[in-house]
């Protein structure tokens, strides 16, 4: 049953996507829109499922990349940077491990094992799962530990690092192009529907009306303090791309 609350809220969407659709048809600009109400607008469009889970797939990623950096760093012998280390595998514990999994094992893999659909799929996915906390749990230790880290440690951290790459890299991309269109295709698109309300209610019941940014907001300001957060820093310069694309360097 939808509360009184959700009720009144998604009727408040329905009025501000109104509001949307006759400043767009009226001429208007998005950009010369209020922008608060946008905003709020695009807060409250329904996101499904799959859409879901490939965003924090996303976040998922950013941490991955902070992961590299840490990596690089270690073996080039700095310190290990482990505010930044801890807190990526915060972020990664919280939002994946005890929300983005759990989503998955219950209401996704149980649809497809109950459809007899890529079942031993599941099973791996499942224990990569376990894998992976028990993974995260190693790292989180980083932020609390005094002193310096000793040869041993740091090739420990390293390790645990690159094993934690190496399977989520296939996991996370096996879902996105496997896993989740199966599921898509199986469902009935009113349960569809009902189940991206009750995951909306989930995630606002465990993080809040701010959730989801609040964990692109940590993910971002690690990739600051670690001076990875410009994404024009990845782009190749001009003469490595042409000697990519077989041109004259
Ligand atoms: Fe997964
Ligand atoms: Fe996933």
């Amino acid at each position: 049953m939808v509360a009184e609350s959700d009720a009144r809220t998604s009727l408040l969407g329905r009025r501000r996507l109104m509001e949307l659709g006759t400043a767009v048809a009226g001429g208007g600009t998005i950009a010369a829109m209020n922008v608060a109400t946008a905003a709020m607008a695009a807060d409250e469009l329904p996101i499904s499922p799959p859409e879901d889970l490939m965003r924090e797939h996303g976040v998922l990623k950013r941490a991955l990349l902070v992961y590299r950096e840490v990596i690089a760093r270690i073996e080039r012998g700095d310190d290990v940077p482990r505010h930044e280390l801890g807190g990526a595998a915060s972020v990664i514990r919280s939002l994946i491990h005890d929300h983005h999994e759990h989503v998955e094992e219950r209401y996704l893999f149980s649809v497809l094992l109950r459809a007899n659909r890529m079942t031993s799929t599941v099973e791996v996915l499942r224990s990569q799962h376990e894998a992976g906390r028990m993974l995260t749990s190693v790292l989180l230790t980083v932020d609390n530990t005094r002193g310096a880290f000793d040869r041993r440690a740091r090739q420990e951290l390293v390790e645990t690092m690159a094993a934690f790459i190496r399977m989520y890299e296939p996991h996370e991309a096996r879902e996105d192009t496997e896993v989740f269109p199966a599921f898509r295709a199986i469902m009935p698109p009113q349960t569809f529907a009902d189940l991206s309300e009750r995951l909306r209610e989930e995630e606002y019941r465990r993080f809040g009306p701010m959730g989801f940014s609040r964990y692109v907001r940590r993910i971002a300001d690690i990739e600051k303090s670690l001076g990875i957060n410009e994404l024009a820093q990845f782009t190749p310069t001009v003469p490595v791309a042409r000697q990519a694309a077989g041109g004259p360097a």
